[in-house]
């Protein structure tokens, strides 16, 4: 069962961006039903679960630096005002999939308020800093 699901309201008015967000859902998704499966069976972790949940924290991480790549990029060329608060938001959310990836490689552990908090601050981090450089990146032709 998905913990995040996709709005319409979500949009960023760009559409390659509201393409990479989806795909961000899914990798959270991913990650959750992963995580999920594995307390469904049993409480022993063999290693193809391990293996599957490190897996899906790959997946969300590389699709993340890709995705806040993509946007800085744009955003930095176009010169956009708010270019550094945007970093500094992909930065602390990029190290917080990290820190959760080295305590799960320690501890062999996945608190579930992980998920909720990567759900959580994903679709704030849209709703507010993303939503606010619609209008710009608009105005410069990108939609
Ligand atoms: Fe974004
Ligand atoms: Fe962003």
């Amino acid at each position: 069962m998905p913990i995040v699901h996709w709005r319409d309201d979500y949009t960023v008015k760009v559409n390659i961006f509201d393409d990479h967000h989806k795909t961000l859902f899914n990798a959270i998704n991913q990650l959750y039903d992963t995580i999920l499966e594995r307390y469904e069976q049993d409480q022993t972790i063999s290693p193809s679960e391990t293996n599957a949940i490190q897996t899906a924290f790959d997946s969300l991480l590389h699709y993340t630096e890709y995705h806040f790549t993509a946007e800085e990029k744009e955003l930095e060329y176009h010169a956009y005002p708010d270019y550094a608060q945007q970093k500094k938001a992909h930065d602390f959310f990029k190290n917080k999939i990290i820190a959760a990836m080295e305590a799960f490689k320690n501890s062999g552990e996945v608190e579930i308020e992980l998920l909720e908090f990567l759900k959580r601050w994903l679709i704030d981090h849209i709703l507010v800093l993303d939503r606010n450089y619609s209008g710009f990146l608009n105005s410069k032709g990108v939609t």
